[in-house]
């Protein structure tokens, strides 16, 4: 027998809005506008197996990496809908060079990675939609970088979709994380996790370790520390989807970090500061977790350009804050050490 009465996203969203009197309904809409174009993409990731949409287009975006053919899909399928919504200005895309211009009137940006994981559709791994909303500053007829290059603080909302098992919708809006699980049956998101936290204990690591001599003396003592010290009385364990939304969520609930640190040959790492570092930094953060580039946090990082990349430190706060430790004496000892060496030799 059902206990619990059924949330739906619907009429979670029209609860939020009556308690803050200011709301007007413009982000509303843009919640309804991803999630209209979301079921549309799940429905085609669910099938990418029966029909000839797999494989890749032959081309490669602006990050020099392969694009596959439901990364355009799903993205076509967000911009109709956040276009055909009216309530947003410009979307932002990792798929596009340049930021797309929908209506001047619409007071949001939003900034998308349509599909995350793509590498994982051939082999029906789980992938992801991952979405952050901005509020435009300018009020001029000509929409400005200041409008979509603000730091992630001031996001208004962030979210993923997660197409795994089940699909479920993930969001907050600056007041805790919540959860929402689609019936397929009905076609509704419900609401099936309220007020998400992490976990005090971290028990997973997540990293694509193959890195590993590419890794900086910090990260690498770190991973050390937890593999191999004695202080670490229940060991953790290693998951790596190479999805962020897939491992970002396995993370959030079971408790874990998520690595992905700058390299020797790419200091500033692979992931995008605007589509991915900023959205699961406002998640964890209101899930009582943290993200940082290892100096400072992610949200306050001053984005330069759209496509910036940033080394993405993610999850247990006590975790990250192990990892700044580490950065932190390995710095110094390599400053000491090229210090020393620079006296020796003059
Ligand atoms: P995208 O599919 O949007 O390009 O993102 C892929 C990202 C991220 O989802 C994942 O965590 C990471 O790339 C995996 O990178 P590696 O294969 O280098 O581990
Ligand atoms: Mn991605
Ligand atoms: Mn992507």
């Amino acid at each position: 027998m059902r206990t619990q009465s059924i949330i739906t996203l619907e009429q979670f969203i029209i609860e939020k809005e009556k308690s803050n009197p200011e709301a007007t309904g413009g982000f509303s809409q843009i919640i309804r506008d991803l999630m209209l174009a979301c079921r549309i993409i799940n429905r085609e990731v669910t099938k990418a197996g029966l029909v000839d949409i797999l494989g890749s287009l032959n081309a490669t975006n602006i990050q020099g990496e392969e694009v596959q053919k439901l990364d355009i899909y799903a993205e076509k399928q967000l911009i109709d809908a956040l276009r055909k919504g009216g309530e947003t200005c410009a979307v932002g895309s990792e798929e596009q060079e340049e930021i797309v211009f929908l209506n001047p009137k619409g007071k949001y940006v939003v900034l998308i990675d349509p599909l995350d994981g793509s590498s994982n559709i051939d082999v029906n791994g789980s992938i992801g939609t991952i979405f952050s909303i901005y509020k435009r500053i300018s009020k001029g007829d000509q929409l400005l970088p200041e409008d979509y290059l603000q730091k992630g603080r001031n996001q208004v909302a962030a979210g993923y979709i997660l197409y795994g098992s089940s699909t479920m919708l993930i969001f907050t809006t600056g007041h805790g994380v919540n959860a929402f699980t689609l019936d397929p049956s009905i076609g509704e998101f419900l609401l099936s996790h309220s007020n998400i936290r992490y976990p005090d204990r971290c028990n997973i690591y997540s990293i694509n370790e193959g890195n590993y001599r590419k890794l900086f003396e910090g990260v690498k003592q770190y991973l050390r520390f937890i593999k191999t010290s004695n202080e670490v009385k229940k060991p953790y364990s290693a998951r790596y989807v190479g999805s962020l939304v897939a491992d970002f969520h396995r993370n959030l609930l079971k408790g874990g970090i998520y690595l992905y640190p700058g390299t020797t040959d790419k200091p500033s790492g692979k992931l995008r500061l605007l589509y991915e570092g900023n959205p699961m930094a406002m998640l964890a953060e209101q899930a009582g977790g943290m993200a940082t580039n290892g100096y400072m946090e992610i949200l306050d990082i001053e984005p330069t350009e759209l496509h910036q990349r940033t080394p993405l430190f993610l999850g247990n706060k006590e975790e990250v804050n192990m990892i700044h430790n580490f950065l932190q004496v390995y710095d110094q000892i390599s400053q000491l050490v090229t210090n020393t060496i620079g006296k020796e030799k003059s």
